[in-house]
């Protein structure tokens, strides 16, 4: 096998973008990869690679190299519009010849994924350091001296216990969120009657709803067959969701759910009479930590996290999720899963 079939076949099959540049700058070769990322109008031979890449910091890098015809190989990042690379400059000498090899990694992918997990550390942070504080700030005045008055004692440890539990459940949604996403949590499908499903979690909400004065109606049909999947997870589904509907909605209005039979599945509607979703945010709701109105919501005790964890349920079910909502009127959420035949 000739060498040279060998190292063109590597050339042209990496998923790095590789390209060869004289001692004046002008390209000698680069690799389909290179000419992929960078297309230029009949190809990049004997042009500079300016006429392809526009980073700055690369080209002035290219210069300094080509200015002092050699020195050490040197690795930079840089941005190409919305993509990232990381280059792996290298310079050869042959004899007073002069050479330039470019290696071009898209790291973008990279890129995203340390965005979400910076972003995620901070929500974390900031969403325990708000309750954290106040916990601080009450046990210490209490340790000051507010423990003499019994009325203010027992007041402030109730704003520590509340604080506590918020706390303790934005641990338990993380905790559940994780499990799902690494699949330590699976999802055991077998045949269940989502009709009571639906029936009793209502009905776990009655004193809720009456308590801030709106109607909670269940509608399910008689007949309605079982459907497959795991109830104590479709269970976590409909208290988020019911959770929700009472939450953003205002006292006077109502709630109803109903569930019945539409093409093979078992669907359930969720809908309210409240504060409804701007068109902007639908897409936006089911990320975690994602608020309409963060002040709001943070107010009535959310994190974000309660439509994140119903959407990997729902996809774990291999089953359909939807949300139609209007501003001021209210919305509608929608699951269906596959029914038993
Ligand atoms: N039925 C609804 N009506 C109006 N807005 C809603 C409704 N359900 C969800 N939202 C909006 O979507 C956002 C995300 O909902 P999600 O359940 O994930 O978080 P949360 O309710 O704020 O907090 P958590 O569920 O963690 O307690 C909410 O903050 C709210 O802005
Ligand atoms: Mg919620």
């Amino acid at each position: 096998m000739g060498k040279n079939l060998i190292l063109e076949t590597i050339a042209r099959e990496m998923h790095t973008g590789v390209v060869v540049l004289d001692k004046n700058g002008a390209a000698l070769y680069a690799n389909p990869f290179f000419l992929k990322s960078f297309p230029v109008n009949g190809g990049i031979e004997g042009k500079s690679v300016s006429e392809s890449i526009k980073s700055e910091l690369l080209l002035k890098s290219v210069e300094a190299f080509l200015k002092k015809r050699g020195g050490a190989s040197e690795d930079i990042e840089i941005a190409e519009g919305t993509r990232f690379f990381s280059v792996h400059i290298v310079p050869i000498k042959d004899k007073a010849d002069f050479s330039l090899i470019l290696f071009l990694q898209d790291i973008t992918e990279e890129k995203r994924v340390e965005t979400i997990k910076r972003d995620f550390v901070a929500n974390v942070s900031h969403e325990l350091r708000t309750p954290l504080a106040s916990i601080k700030g009450y046990s210490e005045t209490l340790l000051d001296g507010g423990m003499d008055d019994k009325k203010t004692l027992a007041e402030f440890l109730r704003v520590i216990d509340r604080h506590a539990t918020r706390m303790s459940r934005l641990i338990d949604d993380l905790l559940i969120l994780s499990r799902l996403e690494s699949h330590q949590m699976t999802i055991v499908a077998s045949p269940i009657d989502l009709g009571e499903l639906v029936t009793s979690t209502v009905k776990g909400f009655e004193k809720q709803a009456r308590d801030k004065g709106i109607t909670l109606s269940a509608l399910v049909p008689e007949e309605l067959p079982n459907a497959l999947g795991d109830r104590d997870r479709l269970e976590q589904v409909m208290v988020n969701l019911l959770d929700n509907a009472i939450k953003y909605t205002p006292s006077g209005g109502s709630v109803s759910v109903s569930a019945f039979l539409e093409a093979g599945c078992v669907r359930v509607d969720v809908g309210d009479t409240g504060i409804g979703i701007p068109a902007g945010d639908i897409s936006r709701i089911f990320e975690r930590f994602y608020r309409v109105d963060k002040a709001r919501s943070r107010e009535l005790g959310g994190t974000g996290l309660g439509l994140a964890i119903v959407k990997h349920i729902i996809q774990g079910h291999n089953g359909r999720l939807g949300v139609e909502s209007k501003p001021g009127k209210g919305s509608v959420f929608s699951f269906s899963i596959k029914a038993c035949r």
